[in-house]
């Protein structure tokens, strides 16, 4: 089996490095795959992909967005004898009213998903909503760390989903055969606020941390200020604008659907976070 290692790809980040530690969990043999990782990865260098997908059985596919690299690599993975695919997307990708996509990400996941599911290799999709890990290894992490989270989110919610839940559909759909075919919407139980997010944290990491509801064009002067260019502010605005409108509040069974069970609560998150000293400073 160690001959036939699970590829993953975005192994460092929020999703991958959990898929990676659950598979070794489980005894089986995986080849971490990132720019950072000994087993180096780019998508942007295609030398670097044989490598990655020889002899490998099944792959975990996290994309590089705004990129159309998925097709050409899901060609690479079919000369190489891959059996399964498993692709990360993203809810909202196939309704036109979820978001105003800027930083055209959009169309390079919609492609994503089509050669995945046109490769004639076995594949499941996973579309997960909001992660909650954002407020601890991603977008918000900073500001949650500083005590206050500044964003153009209103008083919509979200049903942000634990990367912990992400990662088990990851391996489900990697190592059982019943997942063949399927495309899982991730969510987590509930949708919560932002204000609701930054309470559940200060109570878990045991000290304050607010919300402050922007405009988008105080949040998009804000980041100018700091620095950044005004088209990349305002992709980032529009990141947000799901939160804002409540487009990412429904709930979706994907976790039930595909391991049986009910997906995290964002307080469980918190309290594994905080815990784990996620929020240090
Ligand atoms: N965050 C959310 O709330 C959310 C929600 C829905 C969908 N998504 C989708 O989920 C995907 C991101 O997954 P994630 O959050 O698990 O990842 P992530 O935490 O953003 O990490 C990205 C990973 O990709 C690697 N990477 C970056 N540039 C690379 C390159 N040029 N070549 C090879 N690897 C590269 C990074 O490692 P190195 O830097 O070490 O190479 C890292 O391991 C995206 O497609 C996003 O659209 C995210």
């Amino acid at each position: 089996m160690s001959d036939h290692p699970i590829l993953v790809t975005g192994a460092t980040g929020k999703s991958g490095r959990r898929v990676v530690s659950q598979l070794r969990a489980k005894g089986l043999a995986v080849r971490a795959a990132a720019r950072s990782t000994e087993h180096v990865f780019d998508w942007n260098d295609r030398g670097t992909w044989d490598a990655a997908l020889e002899g490998a059985r099944a792959a975990y596919i996290v994309q590089l967005d705004g990129t159309t690299l998925v097709r050409p690599f899901v060609e690479h993975a079919v000369k190489h004898g891959v059996k399964r695919l498993v692709l990360a997307s993203g809810r909202g990708i196939d309704n036109p009213e979820y978001a105003n996509d800027s930083g055209g990400a959009l169309d390079g996941l919609l492609d994503s998903e089509a050669a995945v599911r046109e490769s004639g290799l076995e594949w499941t999709i996973s579309r997960p909503g909001w992660f909650a890990q954002n407020f601890s290894e991603g977008f918000f992490a900073d500001a949650v760390r500083a005590g206050e989270v500044r964003l153009p989110g209103g008083d919509g919610a979200a049903s942000f989903v634990d990367a912990e839940d992400i990662a088990a559909v990851v391996v489900a759909a990697l190592t059982e055969d019943r997942h063949s075919g399927q495309i899982y919407e991730l969510s987590g139980p509930r949708a919560v606020t932002l204000a609701e997010a930054c309470s559940t944290i200060s109570e878990a990491a045991g000290r304050e941390v607010r919300y402050v509801p922007l405009s988008v064009d105080e949040y998009v002067a804000e980041l100018v200020e700091q620095g950044l260019p005004r088209e990349d502010a305002q992709a980032f605005a529009d990141v947000v604008e799901p939160l804002r409108n409540g487009t990412d509040a429904y709930l979706s069974d994907g976790v039930e659907r595909a391991l049986g069970r009910a997906p995290r609560t964002f307080a469980e998150f918190a309290k594994t976070t905080a815990s784990a000293d996620g929020w240090a400073a």
